[in-house]
């Protein structure tokens, strides 16, 4: 997985995200297709992207009863992924069957796809998990306590904001992996997302991976913004 953004397709269609990636001539990306994508195209767009050489994360956040979970991580294992993901709220027994499925479900020899687990989504604020969860410890509590089920689960890492980073490394270790979504350039649009970071926060926190949407996929200029994350990233 060569870069350290990830870029979120989030298009409605095969048509937008090939004429997307068609502008980056023949660079490498790490990309996300997420369920926008997936529910319209199906399986087929996975293989279409693979073709090009790009790394994949599959951002399907499973979330049901173990037995679901690890049939459907069982198919979603052939597809080739780098990478794909669960809720940490389903808990360390569906946890455990997802990885299960996944081992199951490549051919032969192959590696498995890293799996990591959604801990609060960066569009949660402490004030809405606190009232619509009926969580009552601090944010930083309830993720940290879901990353630390991943880890006890076997699984590769988390999904969570920049701002929680430092703490899981603290905690957890430096080879667990953190994929932080709410990225944001200073004069970006934030949308719906609550736990924002610049590159350059992120960068310092220690995360893995960035994920990158709006900033780059509806920007005027995709490619210009595209390494304006990464030189941010780079600090140069
Ligand atoms: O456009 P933006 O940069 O906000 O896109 C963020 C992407 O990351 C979206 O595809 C969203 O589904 C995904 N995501 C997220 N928060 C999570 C997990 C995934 O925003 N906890």
């Amino acid at each position: 997985m060569q870069s350290s953004v990830i870029i979120a397709l989030d298009f409605p269609s095969k048509y937008e995200v090939l004429k997307f990636l068609n502008t980056f001539n023949e660079e490498k990306l790490f990309v996300k297709v997420g369920m926008e994508l997936f529910y319209q195209e199906g399986p087929s767009i996975i293989y279409e992207i693979k073709e090009k050489g790009h790394g994949i994360f599959l951002d399907l956040k499973l979330h049901d009863i173990p037995n679901t979970v690890n049939s459907a991580m069982k198919g979603l294992a052939s597809l080739g992924c780098d990478l794909v993901n669960v809720h940490a709220a389903g808990g360390q027994e569906m946890m455990e069957a997802a990885l299960e499925g996944l081992e199951a479900g490549v051919s032969g020899g192959a590696k498995r796809p890293l799996c990591i687990a959604v801990t609060q989504l960066t569009s949660t604020s402490e004030e809405q998990m606190k009232r619509e969860q009926l969580i009552g410890v601090p944010l930083q509590e309830s993720v940290l306590h879901y990353a630390t089920l991943a880890n006890k689960s076997g699984l590769d890492g988390v999904v969570c904001s920049s701002h929680e980073v430092s703490m899981i490394r603290e905690t957890i270790g430096n080879e667990f992996l953190t994929v932080t979504p709410g990225i944001r350039l200073k004069d970006d649009a934030v949308g719906d997302q609550k736990r924002v970071a610049t590159p350059e926060l992120a960068r310092a926190a220690g995360v893995s991976y960035m994920v990158v949407g709006r900033s780059i996929t509806r920007s005027g200029d995709p490619i210009g913004s595209y390494r304006k994350f990464i030189r941010a990233w780079e600090g140069v």
